[in-house]
């Protein structure tokens, strides 16, 4: 593919610095743009003389117009990704992800030289909600979504659907299943690690256990994206992101105990909101992922090998 120019909003976080690195591997042009909120600037030391770094808010910058210039496409990845939060501050999502976004957008349609740049979109598996069609297909409804999160996200794909159709912007949706790997910074592999550490005796786990979701390893996810992206011929497309398969929630103390060395660890369930995690937590989630499968990508880790994997990354990355 020809060389082109990146934007890639929350490039310093988790999924965003693989975006970076492999936009690069393919010989890009990148610009990052992230306010270090949750993002760090050492996940992208290795290449901070080959991209340029803007750190900026895109909540609260009067100049993304100019950051925009130039860009022939954004993958807007910025967002607080914290389902947890919103039982408790529900102004969060609404300012991180729906406005951001609002703004993100504006910004786009107005861009001075040449036409709009596209946009992919990194949305969740939350906005099905409690869905009752498992594996859930892209096309199922009515979407409910339970968690603040789940909510403002569905509300930026709308704000995306919306613009695409009036500007004339090509877009693209992706709706991931739960990523994980090396540089993450939450998540279920991150906060039993750091549990444990802390008390090599025994383990929370959130909710009853019983739990199903499914799990995608980072780079498996950001190669799909960039996959159906620079495949993409219509407007606008919306893809679920993940594996075929899931996993138990109560299989994941065994993979992070027995990769720690640890043996006779006492696991606590704390029951949860009805038996999931937390209030907004969906308790089964598995991703009807055929769409983007047909386009050519296929993912390299199932599930469970994607954990396997990831919690010895999580662990090299935090031993340093
Ligand atoms: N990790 C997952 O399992 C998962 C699952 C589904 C969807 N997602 C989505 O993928 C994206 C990346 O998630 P992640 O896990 O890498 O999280 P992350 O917190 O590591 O990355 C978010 C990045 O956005 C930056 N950011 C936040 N608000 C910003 C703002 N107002 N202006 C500029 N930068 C801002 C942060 O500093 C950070 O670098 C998010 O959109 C998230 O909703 C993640």
């Amino acid at each position: 593919m020809a060389k082109r120019s990146y934007l890639v909003t929350g490039g310093a976080g988790f999924i965003g610095s693989h975006m970076v690195d492999a936009l690069l591997e393919r010989g890009h042009q990148v610009k990052v743009y992230d306010n270090l909120s949750s993002g760090k600037k050492e996940f992208l030391s290795h290449c901070m003389d080959r991209i340029e770094f803007m750190e900026k808010d895109l909540v609260s910058d009067p100049d993304l117009i100019e950051s925009l210039e130039g860009v022939d496409h954004v993958y807007h990845i910025a967002a607080n990704p914290d389902v947890r939060v919103g039982a408790d501050d529900t102004w969060v999502s609404v300012e991180q992800n729906i406005i951001a976004t609002y703004n993100l957008l504006e910004a786009m349609r107005k861009v001075r030289t040449g036409p709009p740049p596209s946009i992919s979109f990194t949305s969740t598996s939350t906005v099905y909600g409690n869905a009752t069609v498992l594996p859930t297909p892209e096309n199922y409804g009515p979407l409910m979504p339970i968690s603040q999160y789940g909510a403002s996200k569905l509300a930026a794909e709308a704000l995306i659907s919306a613009f695409s159709d009036n500007f004339g912007i090509k877009a693209s949706v992706f709706r991931f299943a739960n990523v994980v790997g090396s540089r993450s910074t939450h998540g279920i592999l991150f906060d039993f690690y750091h549990k444990l550490k802390a008390d090599p005796t025994q383990l929370e786990i959130l909710g009853d256990g019983m739990q199903r979701k499914s799990y995608i390893h980072v780079s498996d996810c950001v190669k799909g994206v960039i996959h159906a992206t620079e495949g993409q011929e219509s407007r606008f497309e919306y893809y679920n992101v993940g594996t075929r398969d899931y996993t138990v929630i109560k299989e994941i103390p065994d993979v992070v105990v027995e990769a720690l060395g640890l043996e006779n660890v006492k696991y606590n369930y704390t029951g949860g909101h009805k038996g999931a995690g937390w209030k907004g937590d969906v308790k089964f989630m598995s991703l009807n992922v055929e769409k983007i499968i047909n386009t050519g990508w296929m993912y390299n880790l199932n599930s469970r090998q994607t954990l396997e994997r990831a919690v010895r990354e999580i662990i090299s990355d935090l031993s340093v």
